[in-house]
């Protein structure tokens, strides 16, 4: 039997320290929690999820650089790097499956200096706003554009 596609998981700095930040406006979850409820949700799917987080901006562009052809899709919350990396939007450009970004917070309804992503330059759909869920839906949608 085929082997289920891999779908990248992505998360950027300060998003391990969920669960202890800044509640009100990022839910109680932790990462480890976002972290299992994919796992169980791509297994619905018929998706291996392979879940990571860095504090490093470098890593997080070479994790990008190594998977473009070993998954079957992305989705990525690069958290503050969201605001200022053209170095992830670079790297993101040059990644051939579909990519989704997620936000647990709604970015629009916060500081001004969050109301832009260069990330939305290279993805393909994004979700912000509905906290945790956002991963799943965006599973839910790789699902769908990859089958
Ligand atoms: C975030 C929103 C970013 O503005 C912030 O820097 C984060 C988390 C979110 O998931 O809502 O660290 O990406």
């Amino acid at each position: 039997m085929a082997e289920n596609p891999v779908i990248l998981i992505l998360n950027g700095p300060n998003l391990n320290m969920l669960g202890q930040r800044e509640p009100e406006i990022y839910g109680s979850q932790t990462l480890a929690d976002i972290e299992a409820a994919c796992i169980d949700q791509g297994k619905k799917l018929g998706l291996a999820v392979d879940f990571r987080q860095s504090n490093l901006e470098g890593e997080l562009v070479t994790w990008v650089q190594e998977n473009s052809n070993q998954v079957a899709g992305l989705i990525i919350n690069s958290a503050a790097y969201t605001h200022t990396s053209v170095a992830i939007l670079d790297s993101l450009l040059n990644f051939s499956p579909p990519v989704i970004e997620v936000h647990l917070s709604n970015i629009f309804k916060r500081e001004t200096f969050r109301h832009h992503s260069y990330i939305s330059g290279a993805a393909d759909g994004v979700i912000c706003g509905l906290g945790a869920k956002g991963y799943l839906l965006a599973l839910d949608a790789l699902a769908d554009m990859i089958d």
